[in-house]
């Protein structure tokens, strides 16, 4: 088979990843925990072929050629050819690749975790790769080797200064707590101005912050989610999160320059959830913050109803989508004009 069509999740985490130890081979400096959204509702959906017609690799993304003169990518296209199981012939054949994310891309909807599982995930599939593939989604984007596998996912660092053991691993599979909903507060949609990758270097180089949080609070904080996780404990987990995405963000207004992804949009949102919390006494919602202005809120499936109504009263133009969480990548049939499409070469 020299055709693959693939569709990976996007995954929002709950304790963040924010801030690497090693820039080149992508280790970062605490471990951090996700869920993977379901990818029928979004996804990226990665096609690649490899041909011994094509001249050159090539790659599309959401149907603009880039150049693949992209370190991550070539990242992750090395990786796979370590651990590909290749025919001599095929050694010397181009790839075509093609993506499309069905959600904003580049706007902190983790479309990087979404491509880059995908792309590895697809590559896998073609080079007849088996095992665990998150380093090689690991080299494309830090937080896509946890895109690589459904339900909650956990990416342990790791100690090994070659990262060899900076992989992620399911800590439980999407259908154990199958009351746990996600709502995607889209905010804005444009693409953010400081990259995650930047937004965190500069943190790593100037937040003293940072080092507090990476040192003294994550590695508690990581077990703890874990053991809410496992417990179904929704209020302990809802503390957790609302409490480590503020803190990435303070982390982010510590940094100098400081970089501020959110809006006074999402600013009235968490104010908001904060109220409907104290209203009812207890944490029926919790929100988090990926690196731009577009809210995700974890909640209970029979809250629901009362969140969306509430949300919709303050923010009656918002699209709000009800998203369950879901699955690791799939392989799929490739369609026949994506077929045509990518098997080109001018
Ligand atoms: P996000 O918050 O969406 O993850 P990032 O700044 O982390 O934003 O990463 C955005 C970058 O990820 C894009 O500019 C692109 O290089 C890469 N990317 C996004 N989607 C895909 C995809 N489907 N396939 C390959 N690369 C992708
Ligand atoms: C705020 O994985 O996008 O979403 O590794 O440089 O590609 P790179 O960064 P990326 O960073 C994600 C940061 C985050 C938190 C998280 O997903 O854990
Ligand atoms: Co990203």
């Amino acid at each position: 088979m020299n055709i693959v069509t693939c569709v990976a999740p996007v995954n929002i985490a709950v304790i963040k990843y924010w801030g690497k130890r090693d820039e080149k081979l992508i280790l970062p400096i605490n471990d951090s925990i996700s869920a993977s959204l379901d990818t029928k509702q979004l996804c990226a959906k990665t096609t690649v072929m490899a041909s011994c017609n094509f001249k050159t690799d090539r790659i599309w993304l959401n149907g603009r050629e880039e150049s693949m003169d992209n370190p991550r990518l070539q990242n992750c296209l090395q990786q796979i050819k370590k651990r590909a199981q290749l025919s001599l012939e095929m050694k010397n054949w181009h790839i075509h690749i093609c993506s499309v994310n069905n959600f904003p891309t580049a706007a902190g909807l983790a479309s990087s975790a979404a491509g880059y599982a995908c792309l590895a995930s697809a590559l896998a599939k073609l080079y007849n790769i088996k095992g665990d593939i998150s380093d090689i989604a690991r080299s494309g984007s830090g937080s896509a080797c946890r895109s690589v596998y459904g339900g909650f996912v956990r990416w342990y660092m790791g100690s090994d200064p070659q990262g060899t053991d900076s992989i992620a691993k399911e800590i439980v599979p999407s259908n154990y707590w199958p009351e746990m909903r996600i709502l995607i507060l889209v905010v804005n949609d444009s693409k953010k101005k400081v990259s995650s990758a930047i937004g965190m270097k500069n943190s790593v180089e100037t937040s003293e912050l940072l080092k507090y949080r990476a040192n003294k609070c994550v590695p508690e904080r990581v077990e703890l989610m874990q053991q809410a996780i496992i417990d179904r404990n929704f209020d302990k987990f809802a503390e957790l999160t609302i409490k480590d995405s503020n803190q990435m963000h303070a982390v982010c207004l510590d940094t100098y320059p400081p970089c501020s992804y959110l809006t006074d949009v999402t600013h009235s949102i968490i104010d908001i959830v904060h109220a409907y919390n104290d209203a009812v006494n207890c944490l029926k919602v919790a929100y988090t913050n990926d690196a731009g202005p577009n809210t995700v809120l974890y909640l209970l499936e029979k809250d629901v109803p009362s969140v969306l109504g509430i949300i919709d009263y303050y923010f009656p133009q918002n699209d709000n989508s009800n998203y369950i969480r879901g699955n690791a990548p799939e392989i799929i049939k490739p369609s026949a004009e994506l077929i045509e499409k990518i098997n080109r070469d001018k």
